[in-house]
């Protein structure tokens, strides 16, 4: 059906947390995302059903009492829809009923949040393009994370590999080869919200260490661009085991990610660190060959740690995730 709104997954390189703080970040779409279908309805204000969590909501303010951030935040985002296309000389658009659903595990450090988000501000606006999309998913965001820097909606409206600074436009990096990544979840759910407080706290008392830590991780942000235009697989995998030892300095990694680093580098992955947030979440291992994934995704589930394989290359222009929320990888 037209009018699907699609998104993908995302997994960060490097540089996350810094780039909360005006350091670019390294990022990549994956082939795993979320799906937003809207079917028209006569009247009334437009609503979202997001199945898998069996949550509805509608764009009107809430009489009393608590209301589900995911209602919080459709409401946003049909405003800002609203806003933008008013602002342009759009005319209003007809309200939709809208079912949703991701496959993405949330609170997993690979964007699920922001995909949905993406989603839904496709289904909600078709013409709209990426940069844009991102944009609104933005004040979708807002509502989950409250200081998101945005690289997660951008890489998930535009996939393939992003080289994002707050605030400027996306920059697409050339990618020379498909990187071949595993993406391992550690079983400890995460927010976003939390840790991002918890950095912000840090770097309150300890401004200094924070800051160190940041500029190490812009240098390295830069080579990992580099090492990926020149498909440099090992190279980009060393920055990402410094980036690890960094994010570490910052207290974002946990037993169990250390863990996980190091069963994937001793099953041969050429790097290896957390993605996403901290604290619990996803991490993310590069490997040379499909050989190699094997091992790595074996080593984990022998420790009971759910994974998948992930292919990340350049998208065709405009093109959309394909995967469907709910099938196998
Ligand atoms: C979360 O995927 C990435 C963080 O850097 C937060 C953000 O950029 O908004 C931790």
């Amino acid at each position: 059906m037209s009018g699907v709104g699609r998104a993908w997954g995302k997994v960060i390189l490097l540089g996350e947390h810094a780039v909360v703080y005006g350091v670019p970040a390294i990022a990549v779409g994956i082939d795993r995302g979320a799906r937003a279908e809207p079917s028209p309805i006569s009247a009334g204000p437009s609503e979202l059903f997001v199945r898998g969590w069996g949550i509805e909501a509608k764009d009107v303010e809430a009489k009393a009492g608590d209301e589900p951030s995911v209602a919080r935040a459709f409401r946003a985002l049909a405003e800002i829809t609203r806003d933008r296309r008013r602002a342009r000389g759009e005319a209003e658009l007809s309200p939709v009923a809208i079912s949703a659903a991701a496959d993405l595990p949330p609170g997993g450090g690979l964007g699920c949040s922001a995909a949905l988000g993406v989603a839904v501000a496709r289904a909600l606006d078709p013409s709209a393009d990426s940069e844009e999309i991102a944009l609104r998913a933005g004040a979708w965001e807002q509502v989950f994370h409250g200081n998101p820097s945005g690289v997660d909606a951008a890489v998930s409206a535009a996939g393939g590999c992003v080289y994002f600074e707050r605030g400027k436009p996306i920059e697409r990096v050339a990618m020379r080869e498909p990187l071949l990544l595993c993406v391992g979840n550690t079983g400890v759910a995460s927010s976003t919200k939390t840790m991002v407080e918890s950095v912000a706290r840090l770097r309150a008392r300890r401004p200094e260490v924070c800051e160190k830590s940041f500029e190490g991780i812009r240098s390295l942000v830069r080579n990992a661009r580099l090492a990926v235009e020149a498909g440099d697989a090992v190279g980009l995998g060393r920055l990402m085991d410094l980036n690890q030892m960094l994010l570490s300095g910052l207290f974002v990694s946990t037993e169990e990610i250390e863990a996980m680093c190091s069963l994937a580098r001793s099953a041969g992955a050429l790097g290896a660190k957390l993605t996403g947030a901290g604290g619990g979440g996803s991490v993310v291992a590069l490997v040379p060959d499909p050989a190699v994934a094997e091992r790595v995704l074996f080593a984990w589930e022998k420790e009971g740690y759910s994974s998948f394989f992930a292919r990340a290359f350049a998208p065709a222009e405009g093109a959309q995730p394909s995967a469907t929320p709910g099938s196998a990888p």
